[in-house]
């Protein structure tokens, strides 16, 4: 139980039973388009692998997440879970998910940065013996101030690209006092969810957000890492005219033989119709581009943080600030030129008023990825040393295969020629 004077989501709520049933319709939608949740519900129930294991969480908590909270508690464990991000909370979903018996959540929708760690503390206060992140903030919060919770921890797993630099970062400097799995880096999370994901909810959000069209419009991308070069190919698919800005060469080129137009963002942002960044990287887009950018363009971010689009630059510049629609602020500058931001420069496809993350066919991809990870430190999580670890490939290969079952997608497999082949050195012409 918590000891912490944070309360959970129902305390904050006008309604919470109303909201509990109405978030619970949007489990249920979400999980009927969850092959993979679905099958690993059966196996975690009937064999109740986390049984015994207190899982502290902190994730955009809206229905996908929510069906791989419940997953979790099915198979045994207590969960804790609150948000990793102020707005991508969706507070009913919440609500649903505090219902039952061995689930606490915690996260609540506009909190401030005061309540948004005293959540994350409330979480740490049930004791994990594995955490779940998503940007990477629960780790950092138990390493700086609960690293007596350390020796109980057999794991964790992290769910972003940013949250793994951080980890990366982290173990190069021997910080890092446990194992974690880099589930963002594995391939049926990584190669689904950051490219088509990103791509097609950030370009949704976006267009039901402004309700404007991407055709014929200049699409300035910045990044052509995963998410880049998902938004990128869709907004191409959409008419628009891409042009992409990088800081690896390698990259850039890579954008170049794709076709789109690579430019500096002081060259993209004069000509821009809208600008998403997707670095992962701070100070994207600052002073110097806002001065150049034509009336009317839009900003968004779809990196982890709030910190590509120079705000507080934009903010000091503007002499008036206001809500344009639901979701847009509009900045006026002294000349007269209107900067629309969206979403206040967060990640625009869960951070938006009316956001709903990835589509849930890829997140059932990246949630089955987390489940059997976490199933797997339960079972073998003393066999890994502290450090930030791949996922092993046979749990990446059994999401695929029960993921192209689910579609009746069959495939070839080795002869055991072909794998004595590939598998030797001494075969040449
Ligand atoms: N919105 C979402 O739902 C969602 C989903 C997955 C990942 N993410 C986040 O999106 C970000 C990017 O993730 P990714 O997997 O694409 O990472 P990535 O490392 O594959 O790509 C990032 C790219 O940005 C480039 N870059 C860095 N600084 C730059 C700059 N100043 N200007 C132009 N390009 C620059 C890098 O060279 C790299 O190619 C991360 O913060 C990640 O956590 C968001």
């Amino acid at each position: 139980m918590s000891t912490s004077a944070y309360p959970p989501v129902a305390s904050h709520l006008d309604d919470p039973e109303d909201a509990a049933s109405e978030g619970r319709r949007k489990m249920d939608w979400a999980l009927q388009h969850m092959p993979i949740l679905q099958s690993l519900r059966e196996e975690f129930e009937a064999e109740q692998p986390l049984a015994g294991e207190t899982v502290g969480m902190a994730m955009h908590v809206e229905a996908k997440t929510a069906n791989l909270v419940e997953l979790l508690a099915l198979g045994g464990a207590e969960v804790a879970i609150t948000g990793c991000n102020p707005l991508s909370t969706h507070d009913d979903v919440s609500a649903a998910l505090d219902t039952h018996e061995n689930i606490t959540s915690y996260a609540v929708r506009g909190v401030d940065d005061e309540d948004y760690y005293a959540a994350i503390d409330a979480v740490i206060d049930h004791e994990p013996t594995i955490t779940v992140d998503d940007g990477m903030d629960m780790i950092a919060a138990i390493h700086e101030d609960h690293p007596d919770l350390i020796d109980t921890i057999v794991g964790g797993c992290e769910e972003t690209t940013t949250g793994v630099h951080r980890l990366r970062a982290m173990d190069d400097d021997d910080a890092l006092e446990y194992p974690v799995f880099a589930v963002n880096d594995t391939p049926m999370k990584t190669l689904f969810d950051n490219v088509h994901g990103t791509g097609e909810s950030s370009l949704a959000t976006i267009a039901m957000t402004t309700n404007l069209s991407f055709a014929g419009k200049n699409v300035v991308v910045a990044g052509y890492g995963y998410c880049g070069k998902g938004v990128a190919k869709k907004a191409s698919g959409q008419n628009a005219n891409v042009v992409v800005t990088e800081v690896d060469p390698r990259k850039a080129l890579e954008a170049h033989m794709e076709g789109y137009d690579v430019k500096p963002m002081e060259e993209a942002a004069a000509d821009a119709d809208l600008i998403l960044t997707t670095t992962g990287n701070r100070d994207v887009v600052v002073d110097k581009h806002f001065d150049v950018m034509p009336d009317g363009v839009l900003l968004a971010n779809a990196g982890h943080f709030d910190i590509e689009i120079d705000l507080v630059a934009l903010e000091e510049k503007a002499v008036d600030v206001y809500e344009a629609r639901d979701g847009v602020e509009a900045y006026e500058l002294p000349d007269g030129r209107r900067l629309n931001v969206l979403a206040e420069g967060r990640l625009v496809n869960l951070a938006a008023p009316i956001a709903l993350g990835h589509p849930v066919e890829v997140m059932d991809q990246s949630f089955g990825v987390q489940a059997v990870c976490v199933r797997e430190l339960a079972a073998n999580g003393a066999a890994y040393d502290a450090g930030v670890h791949d996922v092993p490939d046979d749990l990446d290969r059994e999401i695929a295969e029960i993921k192209l079952d689910a579609e009746g997608v069959a495939h070839d497999s080795l002869s055991d020629e072909q794998r004595e082949y590939l598998d030797s050195w001494d075969h040449g012409t």
